[in-house]
Formats: C-alpha cells, structure tokens, sequence
C-alpha cells in the first residue's frame, strides 16, 4: 500500500522541528501546575478571583518569542485557555474571564502574536476542550460546544495568519459527539494552512483521529516511528514534553530534565521525522523563570552547532548500532553519534579514548567524506556495499556535546 504525499503546509509544519510549549494561566499565581483547581479541590468561586490579581505585570511576549529563538525553536504552542477556562485573548463578549477583564486589562495574545510576528517565530495556539469554568461543559454540551467553536472563530477571525490549533481534553467525554466536524471547518474557513492537533493524551498516544486532524501526538512519551501506509492522507507527528515534572509552573518542582535528556528527545523525535515541543511554565506573572530559560539556552548552544542536522534532516533507510542514527539531508547525510568519550590525558579525564566506531547498515548512498561539525575534523570511514563504518573520534578536551553529529558529503 502507498505511503500518501504530505500536502506542503502539513511538510511545513515538519520542517519546523522543534517549538516551545507554553503554559501559562491563572494557576501560574498558585505554583502548584495547571491541574491545581482540580487536583486540589478548589471552588471555582474562589479560584476565579485569581483573575483580579492576574497582573500579567512579568509578561513581555518579546522575551518570550526570544527564549525560544535562542534554543533554536521555530514555533511556539501558548495556551490562549486552558483547562480552568480563563482566556489569555479578549473573548469579545463571549464571557468575561478573560485577560481584557482580569487586573492585566490587555489580549496577551495580541501581544504574543505580534512578538512572533516581529522575530520570525510561529505562533501556535493550545486551546482546551474541557471547560471547569463553563458550567455548559456538564449541563448542556451543546450550548458549550457553540461558545468553544465562536471561541476558536475569535482566535482565527482576529490575529492574522496562525500556525495551528492545539486542542486538548477530548479525552475527558469519552462517549460525547464534540462535534470535531464542525470545529475543523470553522478553522478551515478563515485559516485554510493551520495545523490542527487534538492530543490524544497519555493513554493514546500516537492516535489517529478525525480526518481533519493534521498531526498526532505523543505526550510525554518518544515517538515510534509513523506507520503512513494506507492512510488517506499523511500525518505529521509531534511529542510535547514538560521540562520538569509540571506544564504549569511548580514552584517546588526540582526534578528538571538536563541538557543532555532534551537534546537527546529531541533527536528521537527527528529520528523518525517528528516534531518536538519543550514546554516551559512561565512565572506566576508571566515572567520566564531564569532556570528555564538558562537550560533552553544551552540546547540553544548545542542548536546552533548541530541544528542543520535537526532541521534538514529527514528519516532514510540507514540502521545503526545502539542509539546511533542517519538522517538524510538534500545531499548529505547527518550522522548522530552517542555516548562518546574524551580524549585527554589520563591524569585529568576518566576513561578518555581516542576513538570508537559507529557502524550502519542499509545506506544507499555513496559517501565522499565526512566531518564533524562542531569542528569540521575529517574522519576515516569505510564503506562497503551498504555498510558503513566510521572512526568516530572522541570530544576534544574542551566540549561534550551528549549528541555528536558529522555531515557526510556524498558521490
Ligand atoms: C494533558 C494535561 C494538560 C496539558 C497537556 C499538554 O492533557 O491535561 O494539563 O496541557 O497534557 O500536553
């Protein structure tokens, strides 16, 4: 059976890559994540009253859109509403818990699309399906489902071109109609190229859903690669991630990933063509917590050495040896190496090497040369038949980048 054509702005979207997840909301006050006004009990009437103190005082979209430029992000997914049903965009009379009625009296949304727009940066909206505010949400579904659809409208009717649309919390009604049909065509009507996600949560992932839908998503899980043969039409695929254990900022919440854990998520993904999206949970007003932004800053360091890999690279035939892996490039080839040591002396390095092999199998092309390109150091290889094998040098004293990657110019 065929493997269907991307249509080019579902390509697009792939060759994105890699986007930074933002969740940011009234809960952010609390530091407990986003899940806190159910998780710990709260009567919505007094959880509301967290938007008369909702200054958003800390929030510069700029510096936003600039935390994620530095760490090499193309897009951006920010929760215009989540969960708690507050709306970080003017629901023009939808209902007034949104940012324009809250102590923050401004669209947030205004501001982070025109901050996008400003750097080259992608803006993506997350937009809940399940509503805690909403008394509609349990007492009459229809009615909620109209005032999520005009919601959306507002969200596509009035801030420009967008990326897409990120939906999330179908899987709360299991056996309920959401009327997908019709939310899909009302974003299709004003933003015919908009991405439509609609995660399919932790217990689902990889899950394909209605026609509309252009791409799956693995939730905290990497990615398996995409079986695309016999779909009517092909699909991208994206795992989002937390960077610590909450989307919505823990103030109490320590258990970071490293570096070394996000550039290596980040490479599954592109492994089997996938998109990754870090989150991070901006502060209580809307500031970005400094570690955060430290932390994306250095797999910004590491993108700026080996991003080409990430972003032109795309899944090819080749197999390697342990978590080693190809991607092919329009002509080159991008070998990812892992756990390298470093060469130094002995009174000063543990287990220092001067060299390990990588070996693949099932290449197509005939390789000319090949280099690393944090140094550009030519490397020795052999290539036989289909296999290939390369004398991965060990990190220079000096660097350890976690993930190595050469470029092999080919015949
Ligand atoms: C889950 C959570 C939600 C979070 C989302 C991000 O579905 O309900 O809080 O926004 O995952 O993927």
């Amino acid at each position: 059976m065929a493997i269907p054509v991307a249509e080019k702005y579902i390509a697009d979207f792939e060759k994105l890559g890699f986007g930074m997840f933002v969740h940011w909301g009234l809960y952010s006050q609390l530091g407990v994540g986003e899940w806190t006004f159910f998780s710990h009990q709260r009567k919505m009437e007094d959880y509301k009253k967290l938007a008369d103190t909702f200054t958003a005082e800390d929030f510069d979209a700029e510096a936003l859109v600039l935390t994620a430029k530095r760490a090499g992000c193309k897009y951006i997914t920010l929760t215009t509403r989540h969960h708690e049903g507050f709306s970080l965009y003017d629901t023009c009379g939808l209902n007034d818990f949104d940012a324009p009625h809250s102590a923050a009296k401004r669209d947030l949304i205004r501001e982070y699309v025109d901050a996008c727009n400003k750097h080259g940066i992608v803006p993506f909206f997350y937009h809940t399906t399940l509503d805690w505010y909403n008394k509609d949400f349990n007492e009459d579904f229809d009615a909620y489902l109209e005032y999520l659809r005009k919601s959306v409208e507002i969200l596509c009717k009035n801030y420009g071109k967008i990326g897409g649309l990120w939906f999330d919390g179908n899987w709360s009604k299991k056996d309920v109609d959401w009327k997908e049909d019709e939310l899909y065509a009302t974003i299709r009507k004003y933003q015919p190229e908009a991405i439509i996600v609609n995660n399919t949560g932790l217990l689902a992932r990889g899950f394909v859903g209605n026609p509309e839908i252009d791409s799956v998503t693995f939730e905290q899980g990497r990615p398996t690669p995409m079986n695309r043969e016999g779909m009517p039409k092909y699909l991208a695929a994206e795992m989002c991630e937390t960077i610590n254990d909450h989307w919505g900022i823990g103030n109490l919440d320590f258990n970071y990933k490293s570096p070394r854990y996000i550039i290596e998520s980040l490479c599954a993904c592109r492994k089997v063509g996938a998109n990754y999206l870090m989150n991070i949970g901006p502060t209580a007003q809307g500031g970005v917590d400094p570690y955060q932004r430290e932390l994306l800053g250095l797999v910004g360091k590491w993108m700026d050495v080996y991003g080409e890999a990430i972003y032109n690279g795309k899944p090819c035939s080749a197999i390697g040896t342990g978590k080693n892996f190809i991607l092919k490039g329009e002509n080159e080839l991008y070998i990812f190496v892992y756990d390298l040591s470093q060469q130094s002396n002995e009174n000063v390095t543990v287990d220092g090497q001067s060299c390990s092999l990588a070996s693949f199998i099932n290449i197509k092309e005939e390789i000319k040369s090949i280099e690393w390109m944090d140094n550009n150091e030519q490397l020795e290889f052999i290539q036989n038949d289909k296999i290939l094998t390369v004398k991965a040098t060990a990190y220079p004293y000096g660097m350890s980048t976690c993930v190595r990657v050469a470029k092999a110019g080919l015949k």
